[in-house]
């Protein structure tokens, strides 16, 4: 865990705040790559994850933005009441959202709030002289974050913004998909249905599978309901049967058993922890597997996803 003060916070964008984290003493902060994230913890006790915007030669500080959602179940109504001055820990940069370093071509796509790595990407990008374009689309201009950034760039004319617009903005931006060439690379943060909708025209124009990677920026959705009830969950291999409490989450419980489920963001986003489903069906809290993989029901995240049967029998 690491000690930062927020040394600058402004509105950059209708809803979005954008907030620098410095180290109480200004020495430097661990070193971060372009679609890194950080874990910020605040002091409502809500854990919530990040992408760093700044540039990654920008020792000094971590750099975030925070969209204010209406649904927010703390988490972004805490970060956004959060003062300069105000003391925070948050965690080591970690990455799950690389760049390809061999990539021909990147071809960058963001919807709303997720710009933040996609911007990091792109100045990444314009750093070592990559080709690349940035395709960002957003409700309207004031909601676009970074749009003055972006526009004031020295690679501005790789970027093309989408607002407001009749046709649909992801499908206007999906035009670029068209001509896949081997050694393109594809990168996508936004909104779940703009990902799913990105993802869906690269792979109808022939983009392969590991060609295309997707963020989702951290949601409120993962975090516990009002409503949530009890459930057991059974391994297949020995047969065991654990009790889940409304309170505690599946890998919460396995891990007490000494039944190990690798997890990384513990909210949904990573897909670190997915664990296949052999019988039952589950309630998907993450944003991580696409709407297709959710009406499966075979596979879904221990680390928040919950039960609407009365067992899930895992494939573990
Ligand atoms: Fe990241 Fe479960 S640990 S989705």
């Amino acid at each position: 865990m690491i000690d930062v003060i927020v040394s600058r916070k402004s509105m950059i964008a209708d809803d979005v705040c954008a907030f620098e984290l410095a180290s109480p003493d200004h020495s430097p902060l661990p070193a971060f790559s372009a679609g890194s994230h950080i874990d910020v913890h605040l002091p409502n006790g809500i854990i919530r994850q990040y992408s760093l915007c700044n540039a990654p030669d920008h020792v000094h500080r971590y750099e975030i933005a925070v969209l204010r959602e209406g649904q927010s179940r703390g988490g972004s109504v805490a970060m956004h009441e959060l003062q300069e001055g105000d003391a925070l820990q948050v965690s080591e940069p970690r990455n799950l959202f690389p760049l390809t370093p061999e990539a021909k071509r990147s071809f960058l796509f963001a919807g709303g709030i997720g710009i933040t790595p996609i911007l990091c990407m792109a100045e990444r990008l314009a750093h070592i002289d990559g080709t690349f374009q940035l395709h960002y689309c957003a409700k309207s201009e004031n909601r676009a974050a970074f749009s003055d950034r972006i526009s004031a760039s020295s690679w501005s004319d790789h970027a093309s913004f989408y607002f407001n617009e009749p046709e649909g903005s992801a499908r206007l931006a999906a035009k670029a998909l068209k001509d896949y060439e081997h050694g393109d690379h594809l990168y996508v943060c936004g909104p779940a249905g703009f990902i799913d909708f990105i993802l869906s025209q690269a792979r109808n124009s022939g983009w392969p599978e590991n060609s295309l990677h997707r963020e989702f920026f951290a949601s409120d959705s993962a975090e516990p309901h009002e409503d949530d009830g009890a459930f057991e969950v059974q391994l297949a291999s020995d047969g065991r049967c654990f009790s889940i409490p409304a309170d505690q989450s599946v890998a919460d419980v396995l891990d007490d058993a000494g039944v190990e489920i690798p997890l990384s963001c513990e909210q949904g986003v990573c897909g670190t922890c997915v664990t296949r489903i052999l019988d039952g069906q589950p309630d998907h809290r993450d944003m991580f597997l696409t709407a297709e993989e959710h009406a499966r029901n075979d596979q879904f995240t221990p680390c928040c996803s919950r039960a609407k049967s009365a067992r899930l029998v895992l494939d573990l």
